[in-house]
């Protein structure tokens, strides 16, 4: 499962650029960033090899493939975020047509991975953290998704989104889900175990007794 991390803090990538195959951003994220949007994603598509997603802020279709095509610019590794709506769907269709690679956003349903992987997207995004918020079950519909595209043999790729916790990450990796994308807090946590920080004090404590 290749791992993207869902920030736009540049030093959060740089400190886990070795580990992650990609990176996502969105709105809210750009703006806790407190930097210029076009001048944030440019320096995290110059750091990152991997795909990077850059989200449209418009509602119309000609609105977010003229946005679309502009990010594109930006690198070889953009790719364009877009919001899963009917505007959505269609700048998603024509973006395809050009080769732009796109991430359908934003997903709760499975019929709305459906459609997004029919027209053409190389993503989509389900939220899982967000259903569980509501009392639904986030992985439960990765599951679906990742059915409907085996059985149709899609190429589209499932990020699971909104992940909040490393239970999400793991499940997502059990599910065989292509992608997750974590934010940095949770990145920290995939790595901990008290155990092993014991188990390293103790290792320290007798290297230290250890004739040299
Ligand atoms: O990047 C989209 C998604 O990961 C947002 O997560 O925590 O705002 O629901 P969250």
């Amino acid at each position: 499962m290749k791992i993207f991390l869902d920030t736009a803090e540049l030093d959060e990538i740089k400190k886990y650029i070795e580990l992650i195959d990609g990176v996502t951003t969105n709105p809210t994220l750009v703006m806790k960033s407190e930097r210029n949007f076009e001048q944030v994603c440019k320096d995290i598509i110059k750091k990152v090899k991997g795909p990077v997603s850059v989200e449209t802020v418009s509602e119309s279709e000609e609105m977010m493939i003229k946005e679309a095509i502009e990010f594109a610019k930006w690198g070889k590794n953009v790719v364009v975020k877009i919001p899963m709506t009917h505007e959505g769907l269609k700048a998603v269709k024509e973006l395809s047509k050009k080769g732009v690679k796109t991430n359908v956003t934003l997903v709760f349903s499975a019929n709305q991975a459906l459609l997004a992987a029919k027209a053409g997207a190389t993503y989509v995004s389900p939220f899982v953290g967000r259903l569980d918020d509501q009392g639904m079950d986030g992985m439960q519909l990765v599951a679906e998704i990742l059915d409907i595209f085996e059985n149709y043999e899609f190429p589209t790729e499932v990020i699971v989104a909104s992940v909040r916790s490393p239970e999400h990450v793991k499940a997502a990796a059990l599910l065989g889900a292509h992608i997750a994308t974590v934010p940095p807090q949770i990145m920290e946590k995939l790595f901990k175990h008290s155990r092993t920080d014991e188990g390293m004090r103790k290792f320290m404590e007798d290297w230290e007794k250890v004739s040299k």
